[in-house]
């Protein structure tokens, strides 16, 4: 992707949702505004002039009810619940530049100015209402989108309700929306959830939007400037703060709000609009629609990510289950818990948390991989030269190449960047860390101390390159970290030297001299706590030898089944069956797999998703819908169902052996 089309080409503008203050954050909150501020970071070393923006969604009928339930005013309410998320960017080192609230007068005037000026050109419209209202979703629904007369978002009973309201005409955008989404390959990412919402564009009637409530029934809004008695829809003050932002709280240059007018902030378009897949629509079609109409350029791209579940469940306070991202702060560290959260799931899927991932993940990656490279490095350094690094010029062999070419994926493909691949930039960050423990494999420095000094300065000059190449690269996801690597590889100050461009290369040596100086561990080990009586132990391990009464088969029977890795190209429900989801998979050759497996995982969690399959199953019909392969999923004995999916991204077609 280009990634900009407007002239400032080193202007970079990232956004968040903003978060409804009736909720404390939990892990899902962290997740999108750790992924928006590598970005920002990112784009701030590579010298761009960055405008990173979180903040609250404060208006409401949800916030108005919370706050009466706790005696306060909404603003009262607001004023207290804003402190969890303020709190919270700060311990896991958030460098958002401002913070938009929706009850800032700035935002409000904005919002009015945005409703006046689309209800003087004819964009909204007056009219008479009858529709089913579910209040905590605060959406209308008419009589065919429910489900069992229930909310189709969230099974909850609604209302009948009749009224007037306003209405912005977005059915009149719908074929302009297709052709820019055509048009845009990048708009909308990741690619299936631009097909999905290019899918429910060409197959879905585009309806009006109601964006007005009338104050007898909510009085928590922004008020139409051109009636009194209505306040705005919760989602069109929301969706606002991306541009009013850029107004009234983006570093300068900005125009003044009172001479500014409404158009021609510099900020404007954002690169990102980072968001939850749960949001998607409102970003792709409300908004995008709503800048349609205004004339105004769309943001360069919206980026719906993933839906953590916790231990293979939905989060909710219910089942006590939510994760409290200042617990995982504490116990394990900002770095790690940042690190986890982009390291574990590909930008755009869905991922599962648990403790014990978390733990693995810093005592293989952190603590064994980089922990101890580092460690190693700085040890060998202090023993053979007294810490002193000579800057040598060699510059040849394998190692050498692979550092380079890793080096040149994270910082010199841009797509990378610009598609959020935080997962692939992470593996060839890997690729140099893990190519320099080989290095140390392969020329066993400590024999080179006894025999070839020359060649040992060459290679400490190379772990060095390597370590000082991993923390620049490390430094958006894990500043804190790249910062004291930096520091005890004997260098200034990462992100004022990264103010040459060439520290992105093998190329760039320092204009001093280098000492390294060794300070604390990166990363020590998490001792993973022993089994403690209560905790059922695991089955007795089966000793070779040890058959009698096992259900036994001979290894030809087990190669009798055909396993393989598939992709899900498409998911949809079989209908009239609550459990029957239809999948069209890609294993090397496409295929049609049914699959009971509807009452724990929704048809849109599953596209793009890589499972196993038993291929060579005779077809089978499920509901009168052929099936040709079997799924391979778990249940426990808790009943907790989940898909078996390979842990890397092996391709569609591989065996299973
Ligand atoms: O929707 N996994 O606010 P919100 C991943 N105010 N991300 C999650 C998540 C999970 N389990 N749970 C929440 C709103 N998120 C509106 C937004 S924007 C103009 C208005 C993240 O507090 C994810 O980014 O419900 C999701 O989109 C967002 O929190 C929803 O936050």
């Amino acid at each position: 992707m280009t990634s900009r089309l407007r002239m400032n080409k080193n202007r970079f503008y990232v956004t968040t949702p903003i978060y409804y203050v009736n909720d404390i954050p939990h892990i899902g909150h962290a997740y999108t505004t750790i992924a928006a501020d590598i970005l920002a970071r990112y784009h701030r070393l590579r010298g761009d002039d960055v405008f990173f923006l979180t903040g609250t969604d404060e208006h409401g009928q949800k916030v108005e009810q919370a706050a009466k339930a706790k005696g306060l005013s909404p603003k009262e309410h607001a004023n207290i619940m804003v402190e969890n998320f303020k709190s919270l960017w700060k311990s896991l080192n958030i460098s958002n530049d401002n913070f938009i609230r929706t009850t800032d007068s700035g935002h409000i005037k904005i919002v009015q100015e945005i409703l006046q000026k689309l209800y003087d050109t004819g964009e909204i419209e007056k009219r008479s209402y009858a529709g089913w209202y579910c209040t905590p979703c605060e959406r209308f629904w008419t009589e065919k989108d429910l489900v069992e007369g229930n909310c189709p978002d969230c099974g909850r009973p609604v209302e009948e309700i009749q009224e007037e309201n306003y209405f912005f005409l977005m059915s009149n955008y719908k074929n302009d929306l297709i052709a820019y989404i055509k048009n845009n390959p990048n708009y909308i990412l990741p690619e299936s959830r631009k097909n999905e919402v290019l899918g429910f564009l060409r197959t879905q009637e585009l309806g009006d939007l109601c964006i007005s409530r009338p104050k007898s029934r909510l009085a928590w809004g922004i008020p139409l400037p051109f009636d009194e008695n209505f306040v705005t829809y919760v989602w069109f003050d929301a969706l606002v703060n991306y541009y009013s932002a850029t107004k009234y709280l983006a570093p300068p240059p900005h125009p003044p709000l009172a001479k500014g007018g409404l158009m021609g902030g510099d900020w404007w378009p954002a690169d990102h609009h980072l968001a939850g897949k749960d949001i998607l629509t409102t970003h792709a079609v409300y908004w995008s629609t709503m800048l349609m109409a205004l004339g105004w350029e769309l943001p360069i791209n919206i980026f719906a990510h993933g839906w953590w579940t916790v231990d293979g469940k939905k989060m909710s306070k219910s089942l006590g289950n939510v994760v409290d991202p200042n617990e995982m702060v504490k116990n394990y560290g900002a770095d790690a818990f940042r690190y986890f959260l982009l390291r574990e799931v590909p930008f755009g899927l869905d991922g599962n948390f648990s403790k014990d991932a978390l733990v693995n993940r810093v005592n293989t990656d952190l603590a064994n991989d980089l922990g101890n490279l580092l460690s190693r490095f700085l040890t060998m350094a202090e023993k053979f030269f007294n810490g002193a690094i000579e800057k040598r010029n060699a510059a040849s062999g394998d190692y050498v190449r692979e550092c380079i070419n890793a080096a040149y994926s994270i910082h010199h493909e841009p797509q990378n960047w610009s598609q959020l691949r935080f997962n692939h930039i992470l593996d060839s960050i890997w690729d140099i860390i893990r190519a320099a423990n080989n290095h140390i494999a392969q020329t066993e420095p400590w024999k080179l101390a006894k025999s070839n000094e020359e060649y040992l300065k060459d290679v400490m000059f190379e772990l060095w390159n390597a370590l000082r190449l991993s923390a620049v690269s490390l430094y958006p996801f894990m500043p804190d970290t790249a910062e004291k690597m930096w520091k005890q590889l004997g260098l200034k100050s990462l992100t004022v030297e990264a103010g040459d461009y060439n520290i992105f290369t093998w190329q760039w040596k320092p204009g001093y001299e280098i000492k390294i100086s060794k300070g604390e561990q990166l990363f020590p080990r998490i001792e993973v706590k022993k089994m403690t009586a209560d905790t059922t132990p695991p089955a007795p391990l089966l000793v070779s030898g040890d058959t009698e009464g096992a259900n036994l088969i001979s290894i030809e029977d087990f190669a009798k089944v055909e396993l393989k890795i598939g992709k899900v190209l498409q998911a949809e429900r079989v209908p009239k069956s609550n459990k029957l989801i239809k999948l069209q998979v890609d294993t090397g050759e496409m295929r049609q797999v049914v699959a009971g497996i509807g009452h724990v995982y929704a048809p849109e969690d599953l596209t793009g998703k890589k499972i196993a399959v038993a291929t060579n199953l005779k077809p089978a019909k499920l509901m009168g819908v052929e099936s040709q392969g079997m799924l391979l999923a778990a249940t426990d004995s808790d009943g907790v169902l989940s898909i078996l999916m390979p842990e890397k991204d092996v391709k569609e077609g591989a065996k299973i052996k």
